[in-house]
């Protein structure tokens, strides 16, 4: 599938410069997280993630793979240790910064949390208002990501109106309407049968060969040993496995099939180049205040 003008457009705008040293867009470190309850939500996790990765996060119920998700949308603050998004310490962004940050970052969940009662089209186009897109935005915006997402002919459908599949493309949709540069999806086909998973692992795939890094948190591990992929397992709140794409040089840029026939289980073609897609994290979010 070859990419629009508007993603080669995203993909440019977000390489780095030749020497530029540019930080991880994730890093945590030394992170735990204990509940008012008492319960252990994350325990010491250090691990940093890339530019432009493709990160599945494993590990059975209660392993700390929301937590994580929750810590990086700053919906809750560590007990204890750092977390850095493109360099900045979220201790540093303040309760009147948080909005700011967070049009940093698509959210997709397992339970799509779509409008009721708004259309597919206005669905997006809301995630653009609330951010401050005018009429002329929208116009220009949602009709190439309803395209990106397959959903050009169900524009006026409401949510109740649409398989599980679609709602979630229609969530994927929201959450890329801004191009952000950090895409965080929890459990995103946990509802989802396996061929439409893999519909919407590869729509999140095709997202992370525009520049956005993407993490995926998931149970499925036996599709996600399949991916050749990062994969950062935890267990009890703890990283028990770190595996980096390291292992795997020299994969990285399948086309969005080769990604489903590996999704399958089906055999891969052989690697290509590899680009080095970078970063975007807009003013309000760099700018100290
Ligand atoms: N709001 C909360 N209050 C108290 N404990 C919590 C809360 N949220 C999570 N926990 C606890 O923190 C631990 C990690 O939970 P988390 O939701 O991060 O796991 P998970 O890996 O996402 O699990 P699942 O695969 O079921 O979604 C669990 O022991 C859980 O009970
Ligand atoms: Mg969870």
């Amino acid at each position: 599938m070859a990419i629009t003008e508007r993603e080669a457009q995203h993909l440019e705008r977000t390489r780095a410069l030749p020497g530029e040293r540019v930080p991880d867009v994730i890093e945590f470190r030394g992170v735990s997280k204990r509940y008012d309850s008492g319960d252990t939500g994350l325990e010491q996790a250090t691990f940093s993630i890339k530019r432009g990765e493709f990160v599945f996060l494993v590990g059975q119920t209660g392993s700390g793979k929301s937590t994580i998700m929750r810590l990086l949308i700053k919906e809750l603050d560590p007990t204890a240790g750092i977390i850095r998004v493109a360099g900045r310490d979220l201790r540093d962004i303040n309760s009147r910064k948080v909005p700011y940050y967070r049009r940093n970052l698509g959210v997709v969940f397992q339970d799509f949390k779509l409008l009721p009662n708004r259309t597919v089209h206005d669905n997006v186009a809301y995630a653009l208002q609330v951010t401050g897109g005018g009429r002329k935005d929208i116009r220009a915006k949602v009709p190439d990501i309803l395209r990106l997402t397959g959903l050009s002919t169900k524009l006026h459908n409401f949510p109740d109106q649409l398989s599980g599949g679609e709602q979630q493309r229609v969530s994927v949709a929201r959450a890329f309407v801004n191009h952000p540069p950090l895409l965080l999806a929890d459990e995103p086909t946990g509802n989802l049968d396996p061929e439409t998973s893999i519909g919407i692992m590869q729509l999140l795939y095709r997202i992370n060969r525009t520049g956005t890094t993407v993490v995926v948190a998931t149970h499925d591990d036996q599709m996600v040993d399949r991916m050749r992929r990062r994969v950062i397992e935890l267990s009890g709140g703890r990283v028990v496995r770190d595996e980096h794409q390291g292992r795997y040089a020299g994969r990285g840029d399948e086309t969005t099939a080769e990604f489903g026939a590996l999704m399958r289980g089906e055999p891969a073609p052989a690697p290509r180049r590899l680009t080095e897609p970078g970063d975007l994290f807009d003013d309000a979010f760099q700018d100290e205040s």
